[in-house]
């Protein structure tokens, strides 16, 4: 699942994994997870979450690769990884020597103002990871998640400020990715700027004839 932050990465990737009894790993929520539980990792981590920038590659293949290989089923759907051609080159090594492949980039299109209005409106289950947006998908009671009555909360790189460099990031070092997996004819690019359900149907319709 390829795309900008806010483009409903995750949104999707817990909906089609579901659907398809694949393992979801996001990059995104393990690093929180690590930095919440005050790991090495976590505190390595920290510092560029907050600011907007990526964390090293190095740090990040080792994790990733480690949960792919642990991951069971027939498949799984990586959610904010790889995004830096580095890392995507050395996750087609990693994956050769396992013998699998990345068969399929959702690639989510999504304008700027847009991705702004739907980080700075997101809230976050601090429990379970749920995402809400206080306009487009608000919980049935505001500050408590729906799934697990967890306190939902605003990401600390949901700031405008840290958006702005986010979004500066994302169109300098994972853009070119776009290009990379369209090489390999791989990619399919999705409106991502449609509702939730017409996003989600989209991507099913695409898993569903093979594109
Ligand atoms: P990560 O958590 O991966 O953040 P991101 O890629 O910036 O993506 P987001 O989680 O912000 O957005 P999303 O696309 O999942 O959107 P969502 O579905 O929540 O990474 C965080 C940080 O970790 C990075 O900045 C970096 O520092 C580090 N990191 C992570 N991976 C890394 C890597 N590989 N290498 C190096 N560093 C890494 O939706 C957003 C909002 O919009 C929600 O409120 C949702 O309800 C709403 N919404 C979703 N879809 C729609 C829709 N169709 N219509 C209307 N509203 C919608």
């Amino acid at each position: 699942m390829l795309g900008p932050p806010g483009a409903g990465k995750g949104t999707q990737a817990v909906r089609i994994a579901q659907r398809r009894g694949l393992a979801h790993l996001s990059s995104g929520d393990i690093l929180r997870s690590e930095v919440k539980d005050g790991t090495e990792l976590g505190r390595k981590a920290r510092s560029y979450m907050e600011s907007g920038g990526l964390v090293p590659d190095d740090l990040i293949i080792a994790m990733m690769v480690g949960r792919i290989e642990k991951a069971a089923g027939p498949g799984f759907l990586l959610d904010g990884f790889p995004r830096t051609l580095a890392q995507a080159r050395q996750l087609d090594e990693r994956l050769a020597a396992l013998q699998r492949r990345i068969d399929r980039v959702i690639h989510l299109v999504v304008g700027d103002d847009e991705l702004l209005n739907r980080l700075t409106g997101r809230w976050t289950c601090t429990k379970c990871s749920a995402v809400y947006h206080e306009r487009n998908s608000p919980p049935a009671r505001a500050g408590t998640c729906d799934a697990c009555g967890g306190e939902l909360k605003q990401r600390p790189d949901d700031r405008a400020e840290v958006v702005a460099n986010r979004l500066r990031t994302y169109h300098e070092q994972t853009r070119p990715l776009v290009d990379y997996y369209h090489g390999r004819g791989v990619l399919v690019d999705v409106d991502g700027q449609a509702g939730m359900e017409e996003v989600t149907r989209a991507i099913e319709s695409l898993c569903e004839r093979g594109a």
